[in-house]
C-alpha cells in the first residue's frame, strides 16, 4: 500500500491516541490518516537556527512519525512573516489594502520552499502519495518535480482563493499559479473559491476547464475540486461528553449567573471581523436598553502572528474598542464584553460552546471556519443555541440554517442577535437539526477520504509521461 507524506508549514505531533487535548481538529484528522497509511508528516519545527543545515528531527508518537526542520531567522521573516502572512494571507482574504509586496519576501518564499523540497525529497519513495497543505507551500510540488519526483501529488488550500481581479495585483502571479499545475489534484474549501481559481486559469493563463473538474493549461491537466473540510465529529462529540467539558460548562453557567451568553472564538486576526463584531454588538446594546445587564459577549481571541505589524495594530484596536464599549455600558456588577486573549483546551471550549445561547461568528472572509461547526456539534439537542454566521465564511455554504449575516453591517449583526434571543425552541431545534446532519456527515474523515481517494485515483506522472 502507498504511504502518505503530509507536508505543511506547521506540524503537530499527536499528544494522545484518540487525539483529545490541546490539538486542533485538523491535526487530529491528519494524524489519523497517517496512522492508516503509515508515512510521515513533514514541516517546520517552529524553531529558528543560526544556519540552515537540513537536519531533520524525527519523532514518533502514538503511531505517527513527524519530521521537522528548523529555519533561519531570515527565512522566518521573509517566508512565514513575509510572503505567507504579509502578502498572500491578506491578498487571499480580499485585503489588498493590507498586502505588502516586497521582493525579498518572494525570494525568501522560494528559498524556503526549495529547502523543504531538498530535505523532504530523499524521504519520499516512488509509490508514496504526497499531500501538501496551504498557502505557505504552493510552489513545493513544482520544486519536487524538478528534483525528479513523479509521485501522485495533491495540494489543499485551507484559505479562500481570491477573485482574479484581486489576484492580478500580486507581482508574478502567473508564476505562482502555474507552479500549482505541477500537482495532480488541487482542493479548495468551497465551490466559490474553486470558481475563482478556474476563472483565473481561463482568463489569465489561457487555459480551459471541463465540466468534470479537469483544468487544462498547455500540456498540463490537473483535477481541481471543492472538498469542504469538517470537524472530527466523533472525537469532538466525545470531548463534549468529557468531564473537562462538563466542568467548563458549569463554570460558565455559574459565572453567567442567569445572563445569556454570546460566544465568539477566533484567532486574533483582521480577517475574523472582530472590530466589526464588537461594533455590531455595541449597536445592539444601544438599540436594546432592555437587554443591558441581561447578556454578555464572551470573545476568546488568542493572539497570533505577533511579529507582523497588521496583527499588532488589530490587537491595539480591539483592546481599545472593547475597553471603550465596556466603559460606556458597564455597571458595577456587569460588563458587556468579556474579552479574553488566551486559548483553551478543546474540552473547555466544548463546554463553553454548550453553555452559550448564541455563537457570533462573523469573519469578513474565511476559507471554512470550524468554530461554527464545533458550536453546532456541542449543543444540547433538546435546547440548542443559535448560530449567527457570516455569509462570507466557507461554512455558510453548508450551514444554511444558521442566521446568516453580512459581517460589515452593524444593523444586521444587531438584528440577528435580537432574532436569536427571541427564537422559539422549535425553530432552534429545527435549524440545529439540519446543521447537525451536515456537520456529522461531512466531517473531517469524509474530507480526507475524498481527497486521498481523488489522489489515489490520479494517474501517476510516470505513467503519464510514458503515455
Ligand atoms: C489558518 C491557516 C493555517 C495556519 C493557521 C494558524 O488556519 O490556514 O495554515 O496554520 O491559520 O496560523 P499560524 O500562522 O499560527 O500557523
Amino acid at each position: 500500500m502507498s504511504r502518505l507524506i503530509v507536508i505543511s508549514n506547521r506540524v503537530s505531533a499527536p499528544t494522545s491516541e484518540g487525539g483529545t487535548g490541546a490539538q486542533g481538529g485538523l491535526a487530529v484528522a491528519l494524524a489519523a490518516a497517517l496512522r492508516e497509511y503509515r508515512g510521515l508528516w513533514f514541516g517546520w519545527s517552529g524553531e529558528k537556527t543560526d544556519e540552515f543545515t537540513g537536519h531533520i528531527d524525527f519523532q514518533r508518537a502514538y503511531g505517527v512519525t513527524t519530521a521537522t526542520i528548523d529555519l533561519e531567522e531570515q527565512d522566518v521573516d521573509e517566508y512565514y512573516n513575509g510572503y505567507a502572512n504579509r502578502t498572500l494571507w491578506p491578498l487571499f482574504h480580499y485585503r489588498i489594502d493590507l498586502a505588502e509586496y516586497d521582493r525579498s519576501f518572494g525570494s525568501g518564499y522560494e528559498r524556503v520552499n526549495e529547502r523543504f523540497a531538498d530535505t523532504v525529497a530523499p524521504l519520499i519513495e516512488p509509490d508514496d502519495l504526497v499531500w501538501v497543505h496551504d498557502y505557505h507551500l504552493i510552489p513545493l510540488g513544482a520544486q519536487l518535480r524538478e528534483r525528479g519526483l513523479r509521485n501522485r501529488m495533491g495540494f489543499f488550500l485551507h484559505i479562500p482563493w481570491p477573485p482574479s481581479r484581486l489576484m492580478v495585483s500580486l507581482p508574478a502571479h502567473e508564476r505562482l499559479v502555474l507552479s500549482l499545475l505541477a500537482y495532480d489534484v488541487i482542493g479548495f474549501q468551497t465551490e466559490e473559491w474553486l470558481e475563482s481559481f478556474k476563472h483565473y486559469v481561463e482568463r489569465e493563463l489561457g487555459g480551459h476547464c471541463d465540466a468534470d473538474g479537469w483544468v487544462h493549461v498547455g500540456n498540463r491537466s490537473v483535477h481541481a475540486a471543492a472538498y469542504p473540510i469538517g470537524i472530527d465529529f466523533k472525537e469532538f462529540s466525545e470531548a463534549v461528553q468529557s468531564d473537562g467539558a462538563r466542568a467548563a460548562y458549569e463554570r460558565m453557567k455559574k459565572s453567567a449567573d442567569g445572563r445569556r451568553t454570546i460566544i465568539g472564538v477566533d484567532r486574533l486576526d483582521y480577517s475574523k471581523g472582530l472590530e466589526e463584531r464588537f461594533l455590531g454588538y455595541r449597536r445592539f446594546l444601544e438599540e436594546h436598553e432592555e437587554c443591558l445587564g441581561k447578556l454578555f459577549l464572551l470573545q476568546i481571541a488568542p493572539p497570533s502572528r505577533g511579529e507582523v505589524h497588521t496583527y499588532e495594530i488589530i490587537r491595539e484596536h480591539l483592546d481599545e474598542l472593547s475597553g471603550r464599549i465596556n466603559g460606556e455600558f458597564a455597571e458595577v456588577d456587569w460588563v458587556p464584553i468579556r474579552y479574553v486573549n488566551q486559548g483553551y483546551p478543546r474540552e473547555d471550549l466544548a463546554g463553553f460552546y454548550r453553555a452559550a445561547e448564541i455563537a457570533l461568528i462573523t469573519p469578513l472572509r474565511d476559507g471554512m471556519n470550524l468554530v461554527a461547526k464545533e458550536y453546532v456539534a456541542a449543543q444540547d439537542p433538546e435546547d440548542p443555541g443559535v448560530l449567527i454566521l457570516s455569509r462570507f465564511a466557507g461554512a455558510a455554504l453548508q450551514l444554511k440554517d444558521a442566521v446568516l449575516v453580512n459581517p460589515y453591517s452593524k444593523e444586521e449583526i444587531s438584528d440577528a442577535i435580537h432574532q436569536a434571543l427571541q427564537m422559539p425552541r422549535e425553530e432552534r431545534i429545527r435549524r440545529w437539526r439540519s446543521m447537525m446532519d451536515v456537520v456529522e456527515k461531512e466531517d473531517v474523515v469524509a474530507w480526507r477520504q475524498a481527497f486521498v481517494g481523488a489522489l489515489k485515483g490520479a494517474t501517476p506522472q510516470a505513467a503519464r509521461a510514458a503515455g
